[in-house]
């Protein structure tokens, strides 16, 4: 299951604490002290640096994962890689963002939900800051009881975030298995496809080919359905299956856009219908903030949210990115 909240709220940074070489932790708070919505593993939120005068199209805001208590409803808390070589939101992060900082936040938001059943073994693998995540769904697993297993690389343990804690949640019974690449340590993508019994829920975050050479071996052995993954980097295709330009009725107002080639239909419905609310976030398929529902006509999907199954059934787009696979599409905007 999916859930969203599209408040956006200010909230203060009460705390600022350096997990692990170039992860730092932001614990956010309401300036009155309220508590904050609730959240589940597997949530994010969106960082908001622009202020809300700025067009759509040049707000710069960037997604993380809840990764603190889901219990403590005073603060949530996000993790923050340092990426020189990104789009310049994490180093805006470590940078500009100090304790008693205001920053606006919208969300939670949670398109990578963990389903923790009794008498099921529930398998965690996470690559680097795709951690986040994983960390809530860990400790979910740890206290209900059930059975677990958590496989967990990094290019060396001081840059892996959490270490402590998961050896904690371990408490040496060798569910927690670490890589650091330093050490020579490598995760075994075949050996977690082979280990996960029929049954097993397996549940990845991590770089776009730590998460392609499971999908490719869970597809393999025919097990598709096991496997629940969230990227933080966008899927790239091809060319879209239906070159030409296309139409897309909005049925709440009932007006009717045309989607040029190398235009988003986000970008059409900004552009030619700007009464039409449609949020957006990454604009790139990655957050799943401008999910619409599909009411009619084919679409190829082009983002990095949905599950196979939820492509199948096509009941709703990330107007960011995908597009229609026919000449007319109706959608419920
Ligand atoms: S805005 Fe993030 S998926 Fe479309």
């Amino acid at each position: 299951m999916s859930y969203f909240s599209d408040v956006e709220r200010d909230l203060v940074v009460a705390a600022r604490t350096e997990l692990a070489h170039g992860v730092v932790a932001l614990d956010l708070v309401a300036h009155n002290g309220r508590d904050l919505p609730a959240w589940e593993p597997g949530s994010h939120v969106d960082l908001i640096f622009s202020d809300a005068r700025t067009p759509a199209a040049e707000r710069v805001e960037r997604q993380y994962s809840l990764c603190g208590d889901a219990a403590d409803r005073s603060t949530w808390r996000v993790a923050v890689l340092r990426e020189d070589e990104g789009r310049g939101g994490s180093v805006r992060v470590h940078d500009e963002v100090q304790v008693g900082k205001r920053l606006r936040v919208r969300g939670p938001r949670n398109h990578f939900s963990c389903e923790i059943v009794p008498g099921k073994t529930h398998r965690f693998v996470a690559g680097g800051i795709g951690i986040t995540p994983i960390l809530g769904m860990v400790r979910a697993a740890a206290h209900a009881g059930v059975d677990w297993t958590l496989d967990y690389a990094g290019r060396s343990l001081s840059t892996m975030a959490f270490v402590d804690e998961l050896r904690a949640l371990d408490a040496g019974q060798g569910r927690v298995r670490l890589y650091p690449a330093d050490a020579g340590a490598r995760l075994d993508v075949a050996g977690v496809v082979d280990a996960a019994g029929e049954g097993d829920l397996v549940y990845a975050c991590g770089p776009a080919r730590l998460i392609a050479a499971l999908e490719e071996g869970f597809a393999d052995a025919g097990r598709t359905e096991a496997l629940r993954v969230e990227r933080f980097e966008a899927i790239e295709y091809g060319e879209p299956v239906w070159p030409d330009p296309f139409e897309v009725e909005l049925a709440l107002s009932g007006d009717v856009v045309t989607v040029q080639p190398g235009q988003s239909v986000l970008e059409a419905i900004e552009e030619q219908s700007p009464a039409t609310m449609v949020l957006s976030s990454c604009r790139r398929g990655t957050c799943g903030t401008c999910e619409v529902p599909v009411l009619e006509g084919q679409i190829e999907h082009r983002d990095s949210v949905l599950t196979p199954l939820e492509r199948e059934q096509s009941a709703s787009m990330m107007v960011c990115v995908s597009r229609a696979a026919c000449a007319r599409i109706v959608i419920d905007a």
